[in-house]
Order: structure tokens, then sequence, then C-alpha cells
């Protein structure tokens, strides 16, 4: 099977493909390497990462905003199915630059979107995000809970994803799986999240910032995890679905911190400081929908974070 997947060169599309790869499928990566965080671990991560698998894959480097860059890559190709996680990421960076964020999220999303009804792709799985939830009270966080009230350009970005997949889905009947991925860590994660922010402070000695306390819970979830409920999704066939995808515990930030302490053997210096504008307190999500098509979460913090913290010393010389 012949997949292609926007921001193949990014932490989640990158294991993805892996996984994919290891199965017999072949990875369309599409990625316009950003200096959104250092684009020598996006690289590294094609280089390095999958460096065994030299020849099964495919790389364009390339903009989603870029309609007919998208139609050459589709023309040569003709890839059965779309994984689209090509996206602006940052919650904050929304609020400094929203234009960019509409831009990339939802144009470039559009642009998806036609290639996969012009190429007549049979499965358009995308990324969404927990984010989309905003100040949602009632936990866990249900896909039929309303989503009409997101905090940060970012989530209205996601959710703005949402509602154009439903026109495409019905209207031409391009099946759609939206994945509102829950605060997603493991090796080779971004440069941006808290695990790896902490992680390179706790080697170095500088001070951590800690948001509301460290009274924000959140379900982490495992990279593996994170990779084969995508493949769930994208096995499987669905006139429009929207699905939670998150680990089955929920952690508090200060549990995260000292498991961080543990694996790199040093007490983390903390600056406590309040609730930023657009962060949420409390995500924690209800996974039963992507349970029922078989898929579970099997990856704790205390491993999760070791594998990171591993990879972490490894890969900086920490
Ligand atoms: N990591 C998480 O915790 C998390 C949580 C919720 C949702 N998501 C979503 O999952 C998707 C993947 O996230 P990730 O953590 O792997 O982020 P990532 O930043 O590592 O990967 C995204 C990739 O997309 C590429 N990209 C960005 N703009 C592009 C453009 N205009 N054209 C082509 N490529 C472009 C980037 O260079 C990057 O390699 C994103 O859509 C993100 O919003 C991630």
């Amino acid at each position: 099977m012949k997949i292609l997947i926007t921001g193949g060169a990014g932490f989640i599309g990158s294991a993805t493909a892996k996984a994919l790869m290891d199965r017999g499928d072949t990875p369309i990566l599409v990625d316009n390497f950003n200096d959104y965080y250092d684009p020598k671990l996006k690289r590294d991560r094609i280089s390095k990462f999958l460096k065994d698998y030299k020849g099964k894959f495919r790389l364009y480097k390339g903009d989603i905003r870029d309609a007919k860059f998208l139609d050459r890559v589709f023309k040569k190709e003709r890839p059965q199915k779309v994984l689209n996680l090509a996206a602006m990421a940052g919650v904050r960076s929304s609020l400094l630059d929203p234009r960019l964020y509409a831009d990339v999220n939802v144009m470039g999303f559009i642009n998806l979107l036609e290639m996969a009804v012009k190429y007549k792709v049979k499965n358009f799985v995308y990324a969404s995000s927990s984010s989309v939830y905003g100040n949602n009270t009632k936990v866990p966080f249900a896909e039929t809970d309303p989503v009409d009230t997101p905090i940060s350009p970012y989530a209205a970005s996601k959710k703005a994803n949402e509602l154009i997949a439903h026109v495409y889905s019905h209207i031409y009947g391009l099946p759609t799986t939206g994945l509102r991925y829950f605060t997603v860590y493991g090796p080779w994660g971004r440069p941006d999240m808290a695990l790896f922010l902490f992680t390179s402070a706790t080697f170095e000695g500088r001070p951590i910032d800690v948001y509301n306390k460290g009274k924000m819970s959140r379900n982490f979830t495992y990279i593996d995890d994170i990779v084969s409920g995508t493949i769930v999704a994208l096995d499987t066939l669905q006139p429009y679905a929207v699905m939670n995808i998150g680990g089955d515990k929920e952690e508090t930030l200060m549990r995260f911190i000292e498991v961080i302490e543990e694996c790199v053997g040093k007490k983390a210096k903390k600056r406590m400081l309040p609730i930023q504008p657009g962060d949420v307190p409390s995500t924690v999500a209800d996974i039963r929908k992507l349970r029922k098509l078989g898929w579970k979460p099997t990856t704790r913090i205390e491993q999760g974070i070791k594998n990171f913290v591993d990879w972490y010393r490894t890969y900086y010389k920490a």
C-alpha cells in the first residue's frame, strides 16, 4: 500500500512511516523541513532514525500550501491513502502568528483534501488535537462533547479541519478520520514540548518553568501507542470519524517531572508560574471509540520517559 504522509520528517510522521515499512507498506513522505524547531532533528529522523529503510520510502521536500507541488507528487505517486500530519503544531506560538497557522493548518489541509478527491484516495486520516476540547470541564473528554469553544488559534485550526473534512466526506464520499492526539512523547520527540524542555534543562542544571503549580494533568501518550492507533485508523474505512487517541492513565505534571528526575538522576530546579494563555489545565481522553477497533495503549510513563531520556542522552551526548 502506498501511503502519503505529510509532515513525514516530523515526530509522529517518521515513527508512523517506520512502522508502516515494517509491515511492507511504502510511505511517500512530504515535508518542508521548516525551522519551527531545529531542522537538523528532522533531517536526522530521515537519515539516522530511518537509515535502515533506504529505498523503501520516498521523500519530497515541499510545502502543503503549494497546490502545484502537491499535484506533481500525487500524479507521480498515486497514493492509495493519505495521512496528513503536516501542521504548525505549537499552541503558544499560534498566538504569536495566527495567520501562519491558518495558512498551513487550514489552507494546506484543503489542498490535500482536493488532491485526495482528484486522485481518488481511498482513506484520508489527519491529525486533529485534544486542544479542540478547549476549557471543557467534563472529564474524560468524549468525542460527543461540544467542541465549539477553542482557546487558541492552533485549536481553532484543528477544529476547522474536522469541519472541512466533513464537507469532503459528505459531498465526495471521501472517508476521513480525524485523530485527536493527546500529548505525545517519546524518542525523537519535539524540542518545544514539556518532556524535551524539562529533560534538557535538568541535564544542564537550568530551571524549568512549571505552569499552574504543576497542577496540570494530561493523558501523556507514548509514541508507539500513537503509531499503532494511527495505523488502525488508516486500516479502517469510516465515512466520517473523529477519534480520541490518548494514554489510559491521567498523570499530573508533577509526577511526570518526578519520573524525569529519576531517569536523568538529578533533581530539577523548578520555577512555579501561573497558567499560560491558551493552556488547558486538564486533558483526559475517553478512548472507548478507538478501543472498539481493537487498539489499546500499552506504555506507562515510567517506561516511556526512560526510553526518551536514554535516546536524549545518546543523541545529544548529554
Ligand atoms: N505531538 C503531539 O503531542 C500532538 C498532539 C496533538 C496533535 N498533534 C498534531 O500531530 C501532527 C504531527 O505532530 P508532531 O508532533 O509530529 O509535529 P512535528 O512538528 O514534529 O511534525 C510536523 C511536520 O510537518 C512539517 N510541516 C509543517 N508545516 C509544513 C508545510 N507547510 N508543508 C510541509 N510540511 C510541513 C514540519 O516540518 C514537521 O516535520 C501535527 O498536525 C500536530 O498538530 C501533535
